[in-house]
């Protein structure tokens, strides 16, 4: 895809509707060789272990004595019994039922009843490489080789002095592209005008590449009330009077949102959201996002403030979600993406979002449509262990319920 920029009206030149035959979306999975938060650190506390998940990949994480967390794959190499039920001993994990022992890197580092002449031992679990970063735990789900090559996603924002973080973390019953476009298409403020009053969004410009779709709109208020959250979110922002600027882009699989309000040199608030697939289906995926609020002059008014932002937020966000669950509920009803969009944008996005996606039916793919196959097709197993993984045959990644 080349770089577009639209027109004056906000037009793109390389405006095109996909047509028939195109993937369906909803069926596309994301690309596992990126970063994923999959926990907040505070969650993984010492020795500790928490179950989490990506793409149905059930992953287990704990926090060794030293202080690092190891993520492992749920699933004990003896008997299937999830890790995440085990003991942290040192920087290993012992599997609760006949205490097996493994190492953060998934191999086995002791059985303790083993004796000559008992069967030889698999050599253990697929471990994750992980990274502890902005309050999260990010793992790398595809391709391990891939991992020591792979950037984190940059947030420059965070940890400035400037700004305050507000962390969200929230599971969302609907594929992750339809947030992804939640975000992108502003045109749904009438969603929200219980809370915000009457926005009126612009689209100004908007660029698309690769991996990316970046949009620019121009916010100007047309009256109604607006929640006291918004207003000490952005000052005089997202409704206030001034007239803000709001960037917001998708760079695959991320998504970022700045506010930069009239005469300000820097934004009032920037947010970075991943919407990280937990089942294998893709049909739920967890949202976490990092909500970068500059503080104002006055020491401790953000502070004050932070009840009645967090309020806001969570009421915006909770109308999101009901409109992008009711959006995945129809797509399961009818079997199929049945959709008119005629925003350019937002076909663009999707165009982003299913070329770097991966299949998540292979099987099906190979049959022409995925619907069809659907019936025949077995439970997906997105990836197995990667080449240099320390697993044996055991350690293909389990299927949700598998
Ligand atoms: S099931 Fe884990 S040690 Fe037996
Ligand atoms: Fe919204």
């Amino acid at each position: 895809m080349t770089e577009t920029d639209a027109d004056g009206g906000g037009r793109p030149s390389g405006h095109r509707d996909p047509g028939p035959g195109t993937a369906d979306l909803r069926r596309v999975g994301a690309n596992p060789d990126f970063w994923y938060p999959v926990a907040l650190s505070g969650r993984v506390c010492s020795r500790r272990v928490v179950a989490t998940a990506f793409a149905g990949e059930r992953i287990a994480l704990y926090r060794g004595e030293s202080g690092t967390v190891h993520a492992l794959e749920d699933r004990c190499a003896h008997r299937q019994v999830p890790l995440s039920m085990g003991v942290v001993e040192g920087e290993t994990l012992r599997c609760r039922y006949h205490a097996w022992a493994y190492r953060g890197d998934g191999r086995i580092s002791q059985i303790p009843y083993l004796s000559k002449g008992d069967g030889r031992p698999p050599p253990g679990v697929r471990g994750y490489a992980v990274r502890e970063a902005y309050g999260l735990v990010f793992v790398f789900p595809g391709d391990p080789e891939k991992a020591a090559v792979t950037a984190l996603p940059e947030l420059p924002t965070y940890g400035s002095p400037k700004y305050k973080t507000m962390t969200f973390s929230r599971t969302v019953r609907c594929h992750y592209s339809f947030m992804h476009e939640n975000l992108l298409d502003m045109n749904h403020q009438f969603l929200h005008q219980g809370v915000v009053g009457r926005l009126h969004p612009k689209l100004l410009e908007y660029r698309t590449g690769p991996r990316s779709v970046e949009a620019r709109y121009l916010f100007t208020h047309a009256g109604g009330k607006r929640n006291r959250g918004a207003s000490l979110l952005a000052g005089e922002g997202i409704g206030g009077g001034s007239r803000d600027v709001m960037t917001i882009r998708t760079e695959y699989p991320y998504q970022t949102l700045d506010l930069v309000p009239e005469h300000a040199e820097r934004p009032a608030f920037s947010l970075w959201a991943a919407y990280v697939p937990e089942d294998a289906e893709q049909r739920t995926c967890h949202a976490y996002g990092l909500l970068m609020i500059e503080k104002p002059g006055i020491p401790g008014a953000l502070h004050l403030a932070w009840p009645l932002i967090r309020r806001f937020i969570e009421r915006v966000f909770a109308e999101d979600r009901m409109a992008v669950e009711a959006e995945q509920r129809a797509w399961e009803e009818q079997g199929e993406d049945r959709n008119h969009e005629v925003f350019p944008l937002i076909l663009d996005v999707r165009e982003v979002l299913r070329a770097n996606g991966v299949p998540l039916h292979p099987q099906a793919a190979a049959c022409g449509t995925a619907s069809a196959c659907d019936a025949a097709a077995p439970m997906p197993v997105l990836h197995s262990a990667g080449p240099g993984a320390t697993a044996g045959p055991e350690s293909s990644a389990a299927p949700p319920g598998g």
